[in-house]
């Protein structure tokens, strides 16, 4: 037995967390109450470990969960049953030993149809962010526990939506989010990337709705309340979804289509034509498709992410629907994440950038093979002037590729650098050996390591015996180690750059000199990502004329871009420009995804607007997601851990 499956012991039959710290040799304790416990990690995370979850994977592994759910909407509950099917790794017969997280289990039983027996199992406090580990006592020859079980209205992995949250107005919506570590709060099970499941399920829902998964949607299927679902490729558990609502399906190509409420079905199969041509590139460049379909699910706007990539069916915000296609680099990305993350998957929260890193590479890529090379070169620029922003505001700690979360919240320590930095790192690689031997590395890598996960150090491994091997005159183990375990940007990696942005520079410093009047530039021709440059390339500082000269010009406190709505606000935030506070509070309460709200909140707290943030967010608390709840509350009132 592992120490870290001691010390599960030890919280859960005395209720007393002891010190973790998984390095055997360095073992401290400390005693804590198991309310506020404060674990003692060793120097280093180790690797392949998943400090975030409790399930014992090297005793158990579960391999295949049947749901049969039913999804009630008056009371906020999901409940039913989930059968998990698992393999013992070893025959000490210990207890199994789940993630739930505000769960309530009913019963758990053996699976024999004929004679069930119960199981006994007992269900801890909520120790932390992690939840409450459930012990189910095996019995030695069983392979497969029946647990009945019920969520919590305030699980943290749902959202219930009122009618008048969606665009129809008329029915109520429910989605779902898993990642990180929010699967077990819908589902008892091993919350941990380094398992996969198949799965099948049963989701009963009110008559007039329709239920998705990250599974075999049928959209043939007739609308009845009762709904069936396979999966059998082997999924991590963050990738476990489902919503319901009043949806339908409008196909795009032969492997591709849209679920949306009808309201905007049109308009989204519009914006996301080219779905189908992302696809059939990547699969060009990246190997097979393995999923079968793709198909997009558009959100209502609360949605906290601009998308998740569940497998078969990737969860989009409705607010890159821009009219213009401008946002759809979104799209790319969920869409890799087919190939990057979902096929191949980051071991522990800590390997995030393996999953975000390379899909931010190949977003680029396809958006290149896609649309051209101006459009790559700006989606990379834009890219770049994210890390260097965020790179501003972190510890060091935090700008690491491999960044060690341990007795965090993994929602809480998120920003661009797995995602830019991881981007950045593989385009020096592709520099330095090529781009056809760099393309045959990742479709070799993908091909390899295809439906399992891989740790920081697997990679490490693999470039080893691969790159590092065939490359010896142009890469260096050193720097991509300073890559992956140093702070910042190491020295003279590439700086992304696009002469569209270089022309946007020079318009810009004319106009702040006073040469040129806003209302003299000719935007006729610019880009989305050239306004978004112009924009986010201001000073901090406007005077109130230089304010209404934009404003006045270019009308942008109503633009229908979110995002160069978004970048506006902000300038009018730390300018006081009260002219924009309406569509400021317009925003705020009507979109819920946390790329917006979480600068927009910390920039009001910032510039002393303390009194409208806390008014704006207390309106729009009730339609927010339990997560843009929980993260925007600690910037609104960092004194109380709400
Ligand atoms: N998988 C992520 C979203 C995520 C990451 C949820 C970590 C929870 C924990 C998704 O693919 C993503 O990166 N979404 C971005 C898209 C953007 C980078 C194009 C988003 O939502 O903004
Ligand atoms: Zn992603």
């Amino acid at each position: 037995m592992s120490y870290r499956q001691i010390l599960t012991i030890l919280i859960l039959s005395s209720g007393i967390v002891f010190a973790a710290s998984c390095s055997k040799s360095d073992q401290k304790q400390s005693i804590e109450s198991a309310s506020s416990p404060d674990e003692v990690y060793a120097a280093e995370p180790e690797s392949g470990v998943d400090y975030h979850s409790f399930a014992n994977t090297a005793d158990y592994r579960v391999t295949h969960v049947d749901m049969d759910l039913t999804v009630d909407f008056s009371r906020k509950v999901i409940a039913g049953t989930a059968v998990l099917q698992f393999d013992r790794l070893n025959d000490e017969n210990n207890a199994l030993i789940l993630d739930t997280r505000d769960l309530t289990i009913e019963s758990v039983r053996t699976s024999n149809a004929d004679q069930p027996q119960d199981v006994s199992f007992s269900l801890s406090d909520t120790v932390d962010f992690r939840g409450a580990p459930l012990t189910i006592e095996v019995p030695a020859n069983s392979s497969a526990v029946v647990i009945n079980y019920q969520t919590s209205p305030a699980a943290s992995g749902l959202q219930w939506l009122e009618p008048r949250q969606t665009a129809g107005k008329r029915h109520p919506f429910l989605f779902t989010q898993a990642q990180a570590i929010h699967a077990r709060s819908f589902v008892p099970l091993q919350d941990t990337p380094g398992v996969r499941i198949t799965y099948s399920a049963t989701v009963r829902t009110p008559r007039e709705l329709r239920a998705v998964m990250s599974a075999n949607n049928d959209p043939a299927a007739e609308k009845n309340g009762v709904y069936s679902f396979t999966m059998p490729q082997a999924i991590p558990s963050y990738l476990l979804a489902l919503a319901v609502g009043d949806l339908e399906f409008k196909p795009m190509g032969a492997r591709t289509g849209v679920y949306a409420e009808k309201e905007i079905l049109d308009a989204a199969a519009a914006e996301f034509a080219d779905t189908e041509a992302m696809l059939e590139t990547t699969e060009e460049a990246y190997g097979p498709y393995r999923w079968d379909r793709y198909d997009l699910l558009i959100l209502p706007p609360s949605f906290p992410f601009g998308g998740m990539e569940n497998p078969r069916l990737s969860f989009i915000t409705p607010t890159v629907i821009a009219g213009d296609k401008s946002l759809v680099a979104l799209i790319a990305h969920e869409l890799a994440h087919s190939w990057s993350g979902n096929l191949v998957t980051n071991s522990s929260w800590r390997d995030l950038w393996l999953n975000e890193g390379f899909t931010t590479y190949l977003t680029n890529r396809i958006m290149q093979f896609v649309y051209g090379d101006d459009r790559y070169h700006m989606e990379m620029a834009l890219g770049y002037a994210d890390l260097q922003s965020d790179l501003e505001e972190l510890d060091d700690p935090d700008e690491l590729l491999a960044i060690d979360k341990r007795g965090r919240d993994p929602d809480e320590a998120f920003s661009n650098v797995p995602y830019e930095k991881g981007s950045l790192f593989l385009f020096e690689i592709e520099q330095k050996i090529g781009r056809e031997a760099f393309d045959q590395f990742l479709l070799d890598y993908f091909n390899k390591y295809a439906f399992q996960s891989i740790t920081t150090e697997g990679f490490l491994a693999h470039l080893d015996q691969t790159l590092l091997k065939t490359h010896v005159e142009d890469l260096d183990a050193d720097r991509i180690r300073e890559w992956i375990f140093e702070p910042g940007i190491p020295e003279g990696a590439p700086h992304p750059q696009s002469d569209a942005f270089t022309r946007i520079d020079s318009i810009r410093q004319a106009w702040l000199d006073g040469a040129a009047s806003a209302e003299g530039i000719d935007t006729s021709k610019w880009t989305y990502h050239q306004w978004k440059h112009f924009l986010d390339g201001m000073p901090d500082k406007l005077s109130r004329e230089q304010m209404e000269d934009l404003e006045q010009a270019f009308k942008l406190t109503t633009s229908t871009n979110n995002e160069i709505a978004f970048s506006w606000l902000r300038i009018a935030i730390r300018n006081d420009y009260e002219p924009a506070y309406g569509r400021l509070e317009d925003f705020l309460t009507s979109i819920g995804r946390n790329k917006f709200l979480r600068p927009l909140y910390q920039d009001l707290m910032d510039s002393g607007k303390a009194d409208m943030a806390s008014r704006i967010f207390e309106k729009a608390k009730p339609g927010y997601h339990p997560l843009t709840v929980k993260r925007n509350s600690l910037i609104i009132y960092p004194d109380s851990a709400e």
